[in-house]
């Protein structure tokens, strides 16, 4: 089966999806979610893992931090990963927290030379405990560093050389920072090789006024849309998948969001065809 088009897998569409199906080609879970549960949520990933393939997206790895990776963490994800056999295991290039305190938010790093063998160590850590390589993604952000040396793209780029791992890219995150941090989205996706790139996350953001809010609160904004198409050749047989966790509408909607991007992509291989018959 091919793992092309995808949705986050939310409680309030366990039903519907048991149900009815979907067209969708696999679903990506929330491992903190599934991790320390023997009840619903489990049972019904293991329903679900019979019929499509799995990817898990942890939101606690925590890669930033100077201490480490819990070993209680990676022992319950490991345990998960184990049972649920993904395509994909997950996290976020950020720090959630210092000295014990969990800020519960996905704090951005510092894009320097420091921060880079800080992660690099960790994320080789994790990567060596899972036996499996990993995929860690870009975050939305509301502030920069000053001891910045480089920018965001180069950070990840030299991470996945260093240490092997892939990209999870956020066209919706890129944006958001794009438009937060006054950057070019294009300078970020031209740079960003498809060959490292594991999956692609969409979602949509709040406007705030002065600022873009990542709030996956509402569907894919149209000029997220416009990158979407603007780089589906390049990203074409890349496992993508919306993100909703707020306001969560009906699973068809999703459903439907979910397959506009499958259309995107058909219509530019057409295209591309269509050029190269010329
Ligand atoms: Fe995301």
């Amino acid at each position: 089966m091919d793992t092309v088009i995808g949705a986050g897998l939310r409680p309030k569409h366990y039903q519907h999806i048991l149900a009815h199906g979907t067209r969708l080609d696999f679903f990506e879970i929330i491992s903190e979610n599934y991790m320390d549960t023997l009840g619903r949520p489990r049972a019904v990933l293991r329903r679900l893992r019979e019929n499509y393939p799995i990817c898990m997206h942890g939101v606690s790895m925590s890669l930033g931090s100077a201490d480490g990776v819990r070993k209680d963490y990676l022992k319950s994800l490991k345990n998960l990963a184990d049972e649920t056999e993904p395509f994909l295991v997950s996290d976020h290039l950020c720090f959630t927290g210092a000295h014990g305190a969990n800020s519960h938010d996905l704090l951005p790093l510092p894009f320097n030379s420091a921060m880079l063998k800080v992660v690099c160590k960790n994320i080789d850590r994790v990567q060596s405990y899972l036996k499996r390589t990993i995929a860690v993604e870009n975050v939305s952000s509301y502030f920069t560093w000053h001891d910045n040396e480089m920018t965001e793209w180069d950070f990840l780029c030299e991470v996945s050389r260093r240490t092997g791992c892939r990209i999870l890219l956020d066209i919706n995150n890129v944006y958001v920072n794009a438009t937060n941090h006054r950057f070019d989205a294009d300078d970020f996706l031209t740079a960003v090789p498809a060959s490292i790139v594991a999956e692609i996350h969409m979602a949509g953001f709040t406007d705030m006024g002065d600022y873009l809010f990542d709030t996956h609160s509402k569907p894919v904004h149209p000029v997220v849309w416009k990158l979407f198409a603007k780089y589906a050749a390049k990203y074409a047989r890349i496992p993508a998948m919306i993100e909703r966790d707020a306001d969560i509408p009906a699973f068809p909607v999703v459903e439907r969001e979910a397959l506009r991007m499958a259309k995107f992509r058909e219509r530019t291989m057409l295209k591309q065809k269509q050029v190269a018959s010329k």
